[in-house]
């Protein structure tokens, strides 16, 4: 299979490549590499998937209007799996036209790239931030996701609502996924687990929003790429009118004090705790239904918190501290 990625030198977008090169397929990656984060995390991410003969590598920013035509040119491709996006919910505040720019420009190109493919199946990186204050949990795709409570998660509601447009007019096949707390190995360093890790080593306060009361449905990111490879291998049945979403969480959530705890027992180091007030475009809650993507597309998330957070900090300590560590598992 020949498969676009959009967002490959992304945390997210890393894992699918490796695992569809693993698997034997074509990848086409592009990215913009932009410095939301450090950028060297994201060279050395590609730097393990560019030495491999069947992955190819396009440094481009989708905003530009040309770009529809690279991706056309660099295909056809059986497959698009678009990661590319500008993530965070705090940032959103911050800086909204990045939101607006990759999330919903980046994207209408991506689309019109996709558009004349015959039975072309495109998956999007939705989240868990469509749900926004969600008073039913678990949480059910059905619900009614018109009530965003940050530019970030309305932007990723107006991507679902933009290829579902394309899946009605021009056929595109289309799988929505909204993922939910997605952490691992070369993770992103503005999420909470890479933050309390680098704060712990560092002795520096970890900071707890809502004194940490938050709970998340924190999801290994090896389980998070078997949903989307599974989404990618079962392109939506006729019943779907070419369309459908599902969750792909844990479906576990844990506060993000317990959190902390099993990662000071990882890190073998206690945290020097800060409660800082509830933020607004936050959530109290993320807590998925997984029992559809479970039902229809074979999904299986399988890793345990603790044993996900240790394999987090052993690449950690590895990628950052050189430690030479009795490694458990390799990255
Ligand atoms: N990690 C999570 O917990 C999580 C949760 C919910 C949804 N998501 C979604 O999953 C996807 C991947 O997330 P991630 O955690 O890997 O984030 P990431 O920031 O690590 O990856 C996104 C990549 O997209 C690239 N990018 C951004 N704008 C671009 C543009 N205009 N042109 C080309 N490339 C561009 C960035 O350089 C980055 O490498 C995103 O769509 C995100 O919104 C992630």
């Amino acid at each position: 299979m020949r498969v676009l990625v959009t967002g490959a030198a992304g945390f997210i977008g890393y894992h699918v490549c490796r695992q569809l090169l693993n698997r034997g397929d074509e990848v086409f990656g592009v990215d913009s590499l932009n410095s939301y984060y450090d950028p060297r995390l994201k060279r050395d991410r590609l730097a393990n998937l560019v030495n491999q003969k069947s992955f190819r590598f396009a440094h481009l920013d989708l905003t530009h209007d040309s770009a529809t035509s690279t991706l056309q040119n660099a295909g056809p491709f059986d497959a698009t799996i678009h990661l590319a996006a500008q993530a965070g919910v705090r940032y959103s505040q911050e800086a909204p036209r990045s939101y607006t720019a990759s999330n919903i420009v980046g994207f209408i190109n991506v689309l019109e790239a996709s558009r004349g493919i015959k039975n072309h199946h495109l998956i999007f990186g939705s989240s868990s931030s469509v749900y926004g204050e969600c008073r039913v949990i678990p949480v059910q795709e059905t619900v009614d996701t018109t009530r965003p409570v940050s530019l970030y998660a309305a932007t990723k509601m107006a991507g679902e609502l933009m290829a579902y447009s394309y899946a009605a007019q021009y056929g595109l096949q289309v799988t929505a996924l909204r993922f939910f707390t997605v952490y691992g190995p070369w993770g992103r360093p503005d999420m909470a687990i890479f933050k309390f890790t680098e704060a712990i080593l560092n002795n520096r306060p970890v900071e707890l929003f809502a004194g940490g009361t938050l709970r998340r449905d924190f999801t290994f990111v090896d389980d998070t790429v078997q949903g989307i490879l599974a989404a990618v291998d079962r392109p939506p049945a006729d019943r779907d009118d070419g369309y459908r979403v599902y969750n792909l969480g844990r479906g576990t959530p844990v506060t993000v004090n317990e959190l902390l705890e099993q990662l000071e027992v990882c890190l073998n180091r206690r945290a020097i705790r800060r409660v800082v007030p509830f933020q607004s475009g936050d959530v109290s809650v993320t807590y998925a239904d997984i029992h559809a993507a479970q039902n229809d597309i074979g999904y299986q998330p399988s890793v345990s918190l603790a044993d996900g957070l240790q394999r987090f900090v052993e690449w950690y300590q590895r990628y950052y501290l050189n430690a030479e560590l009795p490694l458990k598992h390799s990255a």
